[in-house]
């Protein structure tokens, strides 16, 4: 059994805030933040929780499947940015949405968690498990963000998207994901440490930390070595796919991704000059945008691929 997308939605919050606005808390520009990401604004939660946005996207997406509550059996949040550890958000949109029979837990595997969720949920279907799923990416990647450091709070956003798969007759969605838990520390947000009347602990940086160049260096060699993987053991050559949907973390990563395939930049479609990177959001709420756009045709061969902190990577090759 195969996964099939029936729906998809995404929900952005209503501030946008411009390189020019962030010129005037730190010392950067426009040209330099365009020049090295591609990004020129970017939301920016205010009212909105991780959960707000998540459950308006999930509603769009079932909305947009024609798809009741009640028919969902699993739902999967990605995100590492939740508004709180307990209840998790996953069931916040649950009891949201009126999804009584659905099971829901999140899943925290950074930029490549909407991916994993998707992989999951090929996994729970190839298995008999569950039929229809609603997956979620949504981050608030602005509340862990150091709003005086330069090098990160240039490059994140908030925002969420969502897509509901179901079970169709076929050949399973072929997927391949890793992680290298050795590398952890060049993408780090430490946060909570143990603390009790018997211990007291040095407080590690609340807030992103990340070897910018480290990162750079493993999105361009893992992503293209991934896809070409997957692709190989599809028998397909890169030519043969119509559209390639990767994390939007940066520009020059999907240029250098696209070059290193051999395949034009025009198949690499793009929202990361609007949005900045939304981690686990940025697939879902690309995806919602190229298929609104009718940009995706039924049968559209179409490679996902997704890579973050952990470190984490993956790609999965889905018919549309
Ligand atoms: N504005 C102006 N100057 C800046 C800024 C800024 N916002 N940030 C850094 N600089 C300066 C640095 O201080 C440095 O100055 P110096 O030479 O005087 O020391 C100079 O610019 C060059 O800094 P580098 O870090 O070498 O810049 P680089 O060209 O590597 O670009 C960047 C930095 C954009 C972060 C790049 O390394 C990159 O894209 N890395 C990938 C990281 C990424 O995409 N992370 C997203 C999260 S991870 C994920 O989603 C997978």
């Amino acid at each position: 059994m195969r996964i099939k997308v029936i729906g998809t939605g995404s929900a952005l919050p209503a501030k946008i805030v411009t390189n020019e606005m962030l010129s005037r808390i730190v010392e950067t520009d426009d040209a330099w933040i365009s020049s090295r990401t591609g990004i020129r604004e970017r939301r920016i939660a205010g009212e909105e929780t991780t959960t707000d946005l998540a459950v308006s996207a999930a509603k769009a997406a079932l909305e947009d499947a024609g798809c009741a509550p009640e028919e969902i059996d699993l739902i999967l949040v990605a995100t590492f940015t939740p508004e709180h550890c307990l209840p998790n958000t996953a069931c916040a949109v649950q009891a949201a949405l009126g999804c009584r029979n659905a099971a829901a837990f999140d899943l925290n595997a950074a930029c490549s968690g909407f991916l994993f969720a998707m992989n999951t949920a090929q996994a729970y279907v190839e298995a008999g498990i569950y039929r229809t799923i609603l997956l979620v990416g949504a981050e608030e990647v602005s509340k862990v963000l150091d709003w005086e450091d330069r090098s990160t709070c240039v490059l994140f956003g908030d925002g969420a998207g969502a897509a509901v798969v179901q079970a169709r007759e076929g050949e399973a969605m072929r997927f391949l994901q890793f992680s290298d838990g050795a590398q952890g520390q060049v993408l780090a947000c430490m946060e909570r440490t143990a603390e009790n009347p018997w211990h007291t602990a040095e407080k590690p940086p609340k807030t992103l930390t990340m070897d910018g160049q480290a990162v750079f260096r493993f999105a361009v060699r893992r992503v293209p070595e991934c896809i070409r993987q997957l692709l190989a053991q599809a028998g397909k050559e890169p030519e043969e796919i119509d559209w390639f949907l990767l994390h939007q973390a940066n520009k020059r990563i999907l240029d250098s991704v696209a070059n290193r395939l051999g395949v034009e930049e025009g198949r690499f479609p793009m929202n990361l000059d609007r949005y900045g990177n939304t981690s686990a959001a940025s697939i879902p709420i690309l995806l919602d945008e190229v298929r609104r756009k009718g940009i995706l045709k039924e049968g559209d061969q179409v490679v996902l691929a997704g890579f973050g902190a952990g470190l984490t990577w993956g790609a999965a090759l889905l018919t549309w």
